[in-house]
């Protein structure tokens, strides 16, 4: 069976994507660094989720049932997730929802990455035959656990493999409400990570939950279209 791994998808954001992809009918696992809270977070997929096809276990494990993986850990959990669990991402699509972020005094920022420029680089340096998409790094997890209404906003995602983009861009527009926008090659992914800081630097500002959307790419198929 075709399933999406969600590692760290006990968390809030890995728990969104997971009811999110159930919802529309994929097979999800759960990771956890536990396989107990797993399996308590699939349980909770199964009662949002009429007839989920929803599993859990530890990540390493969950990494090696599925042919496409999110990574929704914390930034600081990806390199020694690596040391384990490398070889079970190599050759599959690999979703990086992750965003290096720190707040000081109410403003949030990005935190350098040590030995790449972005977050989606190190894991494309770190597992080369690894097909990574950055994706979802802009989308915020409250919007996505609420399955009573459409996820506001578009999905700014870009990688180097093209075939990889367009399965996650098939995936992004499952959800209802969310448009997904090709930005192009990985190495675009240290902006997108730097959006988030500036939205979540909103968010505490404005007291609210700010999404991206992109305006004039209608334009441009109108003109493709001449
Ligand atoms: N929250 C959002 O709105 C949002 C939006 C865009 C992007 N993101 C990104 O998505 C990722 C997850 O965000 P989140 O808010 O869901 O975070 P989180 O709740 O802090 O973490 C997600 C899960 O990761 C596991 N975890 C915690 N510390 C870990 C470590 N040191 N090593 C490995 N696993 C660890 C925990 O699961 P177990 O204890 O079960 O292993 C936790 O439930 C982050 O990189 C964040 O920047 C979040």
């Amino acid at each position: 069976m075709s399933r999406i791994a969600i590692l760290g998808g006990t968390g809030a954001q890995g728990l969104g994507l997971a009811l999110r992809f159930a919802a529309a009918g994929e097979a999800v696992v759960i990771g956890s660094r536990v396989a107990e809270r797993a399996l308590e977070a699939a349980a909770r997929v199964r009662a949002a989720v009429r007839n989920a096809t929803v599993e859990g276990c530890e990540n390493v494990a969950a990494a090696a049932l599925a042919d496409r993986v999110v990574l929704t850990l914390p930034v600081e959990g990806i390199v020694p997730f690596l040391a384990d669990g490398a070889a079970q991402l190599a050759g599959k699509i690999v979703i990086d929802a992750m965003v290096p972020l720190t707040v000081r005094k109410r403003v949030a920022e990005l935190e350098p990455v040590v030995g790449a420029p972005s977050v989606s680089e190190l894991v494309q340096m770190r597992v080369p035959s690894a097909r990574v998409v950055c994706a979802f790094k802009n989308v915020p997890s409250d919007e996505l656990q609420d399955l009573a209404h459409p996820v506001p906003g578009d999905v700014l995602l870009c990688g180097d493999d093209e075939l990889a983009r367009c399965e996650v861009a098939r995936l992004v527009e499952l959800i209802a409400g969310l448009r997904a926008v090709d930005a192009g090659p990985l190495r675009l992914a240290r902006y997108i990570e730097g959006l988030t800081a500036l939205l979540v630097s909103l968010n505490l500002r404005h007291k609210t939950l700010t999404s991206i959307e992109i305006v004039g790419l209608e334009r441009t198929r109108r003109a493709g279209a001449a």
